[in-house]
């Protein structure tokens, strides 16, 4: 028996699309920031005595359409680490769920983290970020702290994240502006898949993802937050332009996120460096050198209430408790 914490990240450096659904692996690179304030802790045990997985989540069993999906992911794991028995799952999120806060990443980096290790068998933090992919392409990310690359890779082998840098020696920053955190109505899944195979635009992704992570490593080697911030602004925006540019067209963007993402700029223009992302949801996320965080906090407050402002500093890899 193991029981794995895993923290969520937000792509800084978005993926947004696949070239195999099965595998899940990614048409480009991506580059995320783990967050401290945001976890999933799951416990796997192993149980000669059971004859189908037995999952809950949040002390609630799950419903059918997730047990197929977390039974598919345990058989996946069972044949990579030849296992035979199955399985006693418990997760708890500390993440309102499908609100584009990116609650799969940490779920299936700590059900990835808690199975090898409940497993008895060795095993490398690239095992577990490749079996987490499997889960969730932004999963495969969650296993590192601090700024991750996703590898793209060839096929299921060399697809897997690496850490940038674990702990974070500058001040970058994030806060969650939580504008709606009930479930989400086009999963990242179906939206990004659309996309692919819809947007005219999505050639045009892969070279912009290209150039974008050339010149955010750039910008983490010289701990630069507010290029960090400003690349990461212009990746997601391009990001979100081709869900617009799909057949059926879509959008993530609700009327509250772009109040959000107007008060960041006016924060900008009154000489606060500060920039959003977005995920596939309406949340934004706001991205900032922490000397600034009670200025920009400050100022979100006044339109958002500052219960709905969750402040995240970096966080850490896969930890397991005891
Ligand atoms: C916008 O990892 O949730 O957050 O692989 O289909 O499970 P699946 O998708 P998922 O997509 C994440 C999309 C994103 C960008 C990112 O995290 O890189």
């Amino acid at each position: 028996m193991a029981t794995a914490k895993a923290h969520t990240n937000i792509a800084l450096v978005k993926y947004w699309g696949k070239r195999d659904n099965q595998l899940i692996l990614p048409w480009t690179d991506s580059l995320s920031l783990t967050l401290n304030e945001f976890y999933t802790t799951t416990t796997v045990k192993f149980d000669s005595e059971l004859s189908q997985d037995e999952f809950t989540i949040d002390q609630m069993p799950v419903d059918e359409k997730n047990f197929m999906k977390l039974t598919h992911f345990m058989d996946i794991a069972r044949e990579k680490i030849e296992l035979t028995q199955f399985a006693h799952v418990d997760s708890i999120n500390h993440v309102p769920i499908s609100a584009g806060l990116a609650s799969s990443s940490s779920a299936f980096a700590a059900l990835a983290g808690a199975i090898y290790e409940a497993s008895g068998k060795p095993y490398t933090m690239t095992d577990v970020s490749r079996l987490a992919r499997r889960g969730s392409g932004s999963a495969t990310r969650s296993v590192f702290g601090g700024l991750a690359q996703w590898h793209k890779g060839t096929d299921d082998n060399d697809s897997f994240a690496s850490p940038i840098q674990e702990k974070l020696d500058f001040g970058l920053e994030m806060i969650a502006i939580l504008l709606d955190t009930k479930k989400k109505k086009i999963s990242s899944r179906s939206g990004m898949q659309n996309t692919v195979t819809t947007s005219p635009f999505y050639h045009e992704w892969l070279s912009v993802v290209e150039n974008d992570m050339r010149a955010m490593k750039q910008a983490i080697a010289d701990k630069d937050v507010h290029l960090i911030g400003k690349i990461a602004e212009s990746n997601a925006m391009r990001m979100h332009s081709l869900t617009l540019s799909a057949d059926p067209h879509f959008t993530y963007f609700n009327a509250d996120s772009l109040l959000a993402m107007q008060e960041v700029e006016k924060l900008r223009e009154n000489g606060v460096e500060c920039f959003y992302t977005m995920d596939a949801g309406p949340n934004v996320k706001v991205i900032y050198d922490c000397q600034d965080r009670d200025v920009i906090l400050a100022s979100l407050a006044k339109v958002f209430g500052r219960n709905q402002l969750v402040v995240s500093q970096p966080g850490p890899g896969i930890t397991f408790m005891k």
